[in-house]
């Protein structure tokens, strides 16, 4: 990801810490100790409570809520903060956390890694406590029985890590940036280089064990099949605390092969490429990836569009080269453009966040890899190829966007064999790739925030004819609350968000949420509502 811009950011707004922590300031000191007693009521004798619950005056209520934002777009003066954190380090603890929120009256916010594109983690615009999960991030892994139980506040590059660290065989499907929490990540589907082999890290999920609104602790078992179909795949903050999940891990070569290629200006052949493209790779073997990624290059009214090429193979160079000389040769792969490595290596190589030099040890560094400035974001799916006379019109107004960026990754494989109803996540069969518009800023440029917002607006607006329709459809877990907000509408309000990311699977989430969580206790901006 060379082109985002990579800016020293905290300092800027570690600035504001002391402000934005008086906003929560009159709901902490009037109802600390309530709190505090209802949580040491609930948790097994000698609790370190003070340890476990931050009020806002404590020294490291700061530190611990601005660690994993994400999003510099929610770090400004006056933003919302909790009134307290909670940092559980078992599921009592969360229960705990549950059953006092509750009882003073307030909302919540549950935080894995942080890294909802819409900050919906960690602010509210109602008093709320935020549960950081930061604590309970324990991953075991049983290579001879294939699977391994990760508690929520894992990030995807200690989950990665510890599967590589007891076994060279095994992998993972999920996300490419290691800093994601596998908390809200599973949640919301979870893709990444071996999706077209094994389907989403949903798809891969056996057990779980998740804290409900009326602060009972569930398993699978426990918690029914309509429950464990909606935590996977509906979307983080809806229907309860998950606190572990128990994966399958998926077999890996000893081999695998990455590849980039080289930069290819849209009007010097890049046009070609990426329309064939579109046709070649959701029809291409499963074991084989290829991400196109479009950007700008060269300064503003002297930029042009190009576009590269990133793959992963699941085998050495030489089968990886072999494949691609049959069925997709125009891309000329070559030796040079390759990598061979293990599995976890790939992981780390293939994020451009991370250095050559790096030992795979930095994927357990939670704050390694930061997103340059504020950002937003938006997705859609495409079904048809589109022509390249339209390809033409889409960079001209891509253009206008700098210096955002295009981020596309084919579907197909697994992904086509995979009932649209067997998880929430419905975009399955039929789907060519998928779209991620994606533009940040730098962080001074706060003022113009409107102007960034509205270039990603006016770029999906474009495209609406051009990629799936009725509903135009979105992926949750990039969170994007210009779809739609819940309001006083109710459920058909909240349709229109809901199904362009669940199609017909929102109605039965709506159903499953009116069973599971009917005093509507885990409520956000774009949680699912009541039926
Ligand atoms: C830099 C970057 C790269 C990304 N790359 C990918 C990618 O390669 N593939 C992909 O599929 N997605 C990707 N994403 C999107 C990512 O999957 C989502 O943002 C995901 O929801 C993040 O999970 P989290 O735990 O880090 O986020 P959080 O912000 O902590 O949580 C996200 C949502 O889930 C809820 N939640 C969190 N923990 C729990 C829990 N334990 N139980 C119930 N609800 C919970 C939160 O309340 C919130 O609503 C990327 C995002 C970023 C910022
Ligand atoms: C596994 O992790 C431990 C602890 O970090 C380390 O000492 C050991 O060398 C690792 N083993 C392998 C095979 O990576
Ligand atoms: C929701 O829509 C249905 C069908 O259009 C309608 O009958 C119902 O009254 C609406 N409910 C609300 C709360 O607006």
């Amino acid at each position: 990801m060379s082109p985002i811009l990579l800016l020293a950011v905290s300092s800027f707004f570690f600035l504001f810490s002391s402000v934005s922590a008086a906003a929560g300031l009159g709901v902490g000191l009037v109802r600390s100790s309530t709190f505090l007693n209802c949580i040491s009521h609930h948790t097994p004798p000698l609790t370190h409570v003070n340890k476990l619950v931050l009020s806002v005056l404590a020294p490291k209520y700061q530190n611990i809520f601005q660690a994993s934002i994400q999003n510099p777009r929610f770090k400004f003066p006056g933003a919302p903060t909790p009134a307290f954190i909670i940092t559980p380090e078992s599921a009592v603890h969360v229960r705990a956390a549950v059953v006092c929120t509750k009882g003073l009256g307030l909302a919540v916010r549950v935080r894995s890694g942080g890294h909802d594109y819409e900050g919906l983690s960690y602010r509210a615009n109602e008093p709320f406590v935020l549960i950081d999960l930061v604590n309970l991030r324990k991953v075991r892994v049983f290579p001879k029985r294939g699977m391994a139980k990760v508690q929520s506040g894992a990030t995807l590059g200690e989950l990665y890590y510890w599967i590589a660290n007891r076994t060279k065989t095994h992998g993972f499907p999920a996300g490419t940036c290691p800093t994601i929490g596998v908390g809200g990540h599973f949640s919301g589907g979870g893709k990444g280089t071996l999706t077209r082999k094994y389907g989403l890290a949903a798809d891969n999920i056996l057990d779980a064990i998740v804290v409900k609104a009326d602060g009972e602790i569930v398993n699978r078992e426990a918690m029914g099949e309509d429950l464990f179909w909606a935590i996977r795949g509906g979307g983080g903050g809806n229907f309860g605390i998950v606190v572990e999940w128990t994966i399958k891990l998926v077999p890996v070569p000893s081999k695998v092969t990455l590849f980039s290629t080289d930069e290819i200006e849209m009007y010097d052949g890049g046009t070609d490429l990426f329309y064939k493209w579109q046709k070649i790779a959701p029809m291409l073997v499963d074991d084989l990836f290829i991400r196109a990624t479009i950007y700008i290059t060269g300064i503003e009214y002297l930029s042009t569009v190009k576009v590269s090429f990133n793959g992963f193979f699941l085998g050495t160079t030489s089968e990886l080269l072999s494949v691609l000389s049959a069925a997709f040769p125009e891309l000329g792969v070559m030796q040079k453009h390759c990598r061979e490595s293990s599995w976890i290596e790939s992981v780390k190589a293939f994020n451009d966040g991370y250095k050559e030099g790096e030992t795979i040890e930095v994927l357990l560094d939670r704050n390694h890899y930061k997103t340059g400035g504020p950002f937003k974001a938006k997705s859609d799916f495409v079904t048809q190829a589109i022509s390249r006379k339209r390809l033409k019109a889409i960079w001209q107004v891509f253009l206008d966007i700098y210096p955002g960026m295009m981020i596309l990754d084919p579907y197909g494989g697994m992904m086509d064999r995979i009932s649209e109803f067997e998880t929430p996540f419905p975009h399955r069969k039929g789907t060519l790739y998928s779209i991620q518009y994606y533009n940040n800023w730098s962080p001074m440029e706060a003022a113009d925030e409107k102007k960034n917002l509205n270039r990603v607006k006016r770029l999906y607006n474009f495209m609406g004819p051009f990629v799936s329709k009725n509903p135009r459809a979105s992926y949750v877990n990039y969170r994007d609350l210009d779809l739609g907000v819940n309001g006083n509408g109710g459920y058909n309000e909240s349709k229109r968000w809901g199904e362009s990311y669940f199609k017909g699977n929102f109605e039965r989430l709506v159903k499953i949420k009116g069973k599971v969580d009917p005093e509507n206790f885990f409520r956000s901006e774009q949680s699912i509502p009541l039926p």
